[in-house]
């Protein structure tokens, strides 16, 4: 029998009858019809679609998976997976001549031309050209730079403490991630941590994620409405694109008219005809500035946040971070983004908080290339659809052995956790398209935690999240968190040390 694409309507055909052909095709016909998976979604890609946009999708398929197991159809042509290998399966490295599985294109509409949605051969163009910007040595030459961003976050936090104010550590972490980006990527900070507030744009970009968001699973489940709606939606938000638009060109044409060059993200990209380097378009420069926003801001300021309650939260393991903070670093200054990057201890704990609270919550489904892969034991055949769910993956007790439990420990060969399958740890994803950001994330997180806790005692202020876990979020893109307000004070051992010194 032929294959009825999902959701096509065929002409002449009573809606009745062609219904009923549908469902008996992809139920018994269809090559993904041995994929176990409940039964609606097997027949409609609603439930998929209701699921991404319920705020709790993350639970959503973890619980599909407890019941069904490993690999699941999520809708008539996508699966799940939460397998350990299937990072490897489906993101890995591929064989000489082996097409890669590429994005859903419905999930890279907007930045077709940028890194996270070009095409094989622009992709490794395009990563070439910023690998000296994200490499060990261009964070160096960034150093001064991203040192500039982070003092003035302790300026501010300090300026809370001696006020005896709380302060809301998510938001201004939010506040510092998003100025040291927009500094790299479009040579301005936003001056979101000078204001005390958020630079107006962010709140623009923020909501164009969250809407592009939910437009890519709309796309996903009915490519052919939203071609007929898509413009519609355009036209409607018309005003805001502009604006938007004209912010990130206005930024990049200052930032390409800045001689001479500097060491941020954009000098890997412009074109240089003195050195004969033909570069990116503008149009993909501008792509970029703003992947580079949405991709590396919050992620940061996530991590950090969910780090800090964990910690707060943990008075044993702080303790013994805090030991090996002390021993490492004699002054605050000595705190740098490389001095940092050498802590174990620290190194587990981000580990355990990117595991328990993934920056990166949800999935980017991938599209199997045309020839078909097998994935957990299943074929899928090409063109389907396949997710992947951090938080669900690192939640599953197949994969972590008390998957709940905050223990750095496990990272650092502790018996009681052997039957952990580390594979399936991927919080900066893996292969070719994995996290080009990761040196760069793991080196600003590490300073600022070591900082914060070489000089501050950290207490959290709302007693509620003693009770119930502050990082127990409903997830719209990325987490929708709540204020993370805690007090400060100098701890009494360093007063004590400025004080001789
Ligand atoms: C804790 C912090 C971060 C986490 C957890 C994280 C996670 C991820 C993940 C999971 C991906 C793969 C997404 C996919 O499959 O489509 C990714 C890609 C990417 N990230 Fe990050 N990220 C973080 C920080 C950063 C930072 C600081 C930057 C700097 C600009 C950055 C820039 C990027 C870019 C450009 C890509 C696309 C890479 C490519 O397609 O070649 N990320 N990140």
């Amino acid at each position: 029998m032929p294959r009825i694409p999902s959701g096509y309507h065929v002409d002449g055909f009573p809606i009745l009858a062609h219904t009923l052909g549908s469902v008996i095709y992809h139920v018994c016909f269809h090559p993904l019809r041995k994929v176990p998976g409940p039964f609606w979604s097997s027949v409609s890609p609603i439930p998929l679609l209701l699921m991404s946009w319920s705020g709790t999708p993350h639970k959503q398929i973890f619980a599909l998976h407890q019941k069904y197991g490993g690999v699941v159809r999520t809708s008539p042509d996508s699966v799940s997976c939460l397998h350990a290998t299937a990072w490897k399966e489906v993101y890995g490295h591929r064989k000489p001549g082996q097409p890669e599985n590429l994005k859903h294109p419905g999930f890279v509409a907007e930045v077709a031309e940028g890194i996270i949605g070009a095409d094989t051969e622009t992709h490794k163009h395009q990563r070439h050209l910023l690998a000296s910007a994200f490499s060990a040595q261009g964070m160096q030459r960034q150093e001064p730079l991203i040192r500039h961003h982070v003092d003035l976050l302790f300026r501010r936090l300090e300026e809370h403490r001696m006020q005896g104010k709380s302060i809301d550590v998510a938001k201004w972490f939010n506040y510092f991630s998003f100025d040291i980006i927009g500094d790299l990527s479009f040579g301005e900070s936003f001056g979101n941590l000078d204001r005390g507030e958020f630079h107006p744009w962010i709140a623009t970009i923020l909501e164009f994620f969250v809407a592009q968001h939910d437009m890519a699973h709309f796309r996903r489940a009915y490519p052919w409405l939203e071609a007929m709606i898509g413009p519609i939606v355009k036209i409607l938000a018309a005003k805001i694109i502009t604006k938007h638009n004209l912010f990130m060109r206005g930024q990049v044409e200052k930032r390409l008219a800045l001689e001479p060059s500097r060491p941020d993200f954009i000098d890997g990209m412009k074109p240089d005809r003195t050195r004969g380097k033909e570069g990116l378009s503008f149009e993909a420069i501008c792509h970029n500035a703003s992947i580079f926003v949405v991709a590396g801001s919050e992620t940061t300021a996530l991590a950090l946040s969910g780090a800090t309650y964990l910690l707060c939260t943990h008075p044993k393991i702080l303790a013994k971070l805090k030991e090996e903070i002390d021993s490492s670093f004699d002054s605050e200054d000595e705190i740098t983004l490389r001095s940092a990057q050498r802590l174990k201890y620290l190194t587990a704990v981000l580990d355990e908080t990117l595991r328990i609270y993934p920056a990166a919550v949800g999935s980017v489904p991938r599209l199997i290339q045309p020839h078909g892969e097998v994935v957990g034991g299943h074929f899928l055949p090409g063109g389907t659809s396949v997710d992947i769910w951090h938080w669900a993956m690192y939640h599953n007790p197949a994969n972590f052995i008390e998957p709940e439990v905050f223990a750095p420990e496990r990272w650092l060969g502790d018996p009681r956790f052997e039957g952990d399958k580390k594979v399936a740890f991927q919080p900066f994803s893996t292969g070719k398209r994995s996290c080009i950001g990761q040196n760069l994330a793991h080196s600003e997180i590490k300073q600022i935690m070591a900082r914060l806790l070489w000089k501050y005692d950290v207490t959290l202020v709302d007693r509620e999240w003693y009770e119930k876990p502050w990082h127990d979020q409903p997830v719209r893109a990325s987490y929708v968190h709540p204020p993370l307000n805690v007090r400060l004070s100098l701890r009494p051992e360093k007063l004590k040390l400025s004080y001789l010194g």
